[in-house]
């Protein structure tokens, strides 16, 4: 690669002014990049705060398009929605994952009726919906694969009658990606894509997000014997592939900035859309340092999701989400 010689080769003369700085700029962030995670919650009249996640509320359903509007009117074009299942209904075997009425397909029929231009991703898993907070059914201690795996593939052909548009599983169950492809299709919902959470880590990041869902009081153990170990990398490429070849539409990789590396293996290598979860933990750390007035907010924010473009991200789900793109309609419009 030729770079010159000092001086005729100045690279500070393309940081010079702000329009130099944009004409050059190899990657972008974009409204179109984010997708909003949104916590829902039976009952009515309320939204509840999240200690660990300041900012985030869980919303109840009558509130819900009051609450989503604003991403509509901003051009959002995905969110991504997580129930909190209350005690009462949650059992061993995570039953209240495949009632067609649970509170995930009723707040997917009242969101596609409201906004039918924003896609709807739903989170494919038992955890919110068992007792002891795993993401499959135990037999003897072990959440057991198949069985599993046939559940949520139940699971997913309820949402996606239910109106949801993107099913995203969050499970890591071996080959789930297959038994839910093909539960869909012979439910003839062959356009409702596949998101897969290929690559995603049994992460300490998650810790608020088990908060926000009452979780994190049930979780017994962790999740280490589905969920991939925070040492691998190459496993990853060998995860996405599978998933692919089982007829993914979309890879994801979880967290986020801890695993940019990742991301960006992911990306050059199979060239597939890839998003980015940055998740709970980041969200969290992110917020806490800004409160502290350790760091901006505004740029803080828009760097930490520019950094995920710049590692190969199509998107990028982020509790950030709404206020990155009130930021990018301003940065816009001044
Ligand atoms: C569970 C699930 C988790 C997240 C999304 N889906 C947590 C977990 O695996 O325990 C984490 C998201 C976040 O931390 O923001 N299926």
């Amino acid at each position: 690669m030729f770079v010159g010689h000092f001086p005729s080769y100045r690279p500070r003369r393309n940081r010079y002014d702000n329009a130099t700085r944009r004409l050059v700029a190899e990657n972008s962030l974009h409204i179109d990049n984010l997708i909003w995670p949104i916590f829902i919650i039976e009952g009515t009249q309320t939204e509840t705060d999240i200690a660990s996640m300041p900012g985030v509320q869980r919303v109840t359903l009558d509130r819900l398009a009051h609450y989503v509007e604003p991403a509509a009117c901003l051009g959002i074009p995905a969110l991504a929605l997580f129930p909190v299942t209350p005690p009462h209904k949650r059992d061993e075997h995570g039953t209240e994952a495949t009632n067609p009425d649970n509170l995930m397909c009723c707040a997917a029929r009242l969101l596609k009726k409201e906004f039918p231009e924003i896609a709807l991703i739903g989170d494919v898993a038992l955890d919110p919906y068992t007792l002891h907070g795993h993401d499959g059914i135990i037999e003897n201690g072990y959440v057991v694969n198949d069985a599993s795996a046939a559940v949520l593939a139940q699971q997913a052909v309820n949402q996606a009658q239910a109106g949801i548009d993107i099913i995203a599983p969050s499970d890591m169950m071996d080959g789930r990606i297959g038994f839910i492809r093909k539960a869909l299709d012979t439910h003839g919902l062959i356009n409702t894509r596949i998101l897969s959470y290929a690559v995603k880590y049994a992460s300490a990041f998650y810790g608020p997000f088990r908060d926000a869902l009452g979780s994190h009081t049930f979780l017994k153990g962790d999740k280490k014997t589905y969920q991939m170990d925070p040492a691998n990398s190459r496993e990853a490429l060998r995860e996405v592939a599978m998933d692919i070849e089982e007829g993914a539409d979309m890879v994801m990789v979880k967290p986020g900035m801890p695993y940019l590396d990742v991301l960006w293996r992911v990306h050059e290598t199979f060239g597939v859309p890839t998003f980015a979860y940055q998740v709970s933990g980041e969200y969290a750390m992110l917020s806490a340092a800004i409160h502290k007035g350790w760091l901006a907010r505004e740029q803080t924010i828009l760097e930490s999701l520019l950094s995920f473009r710049r590692a190969g991200a199509q998107g990028v789900l982020t509790y950030f989400a709404l206020e990155a793109a009130r930021l990018l309609r301003q940065e816009l419009g001044s």
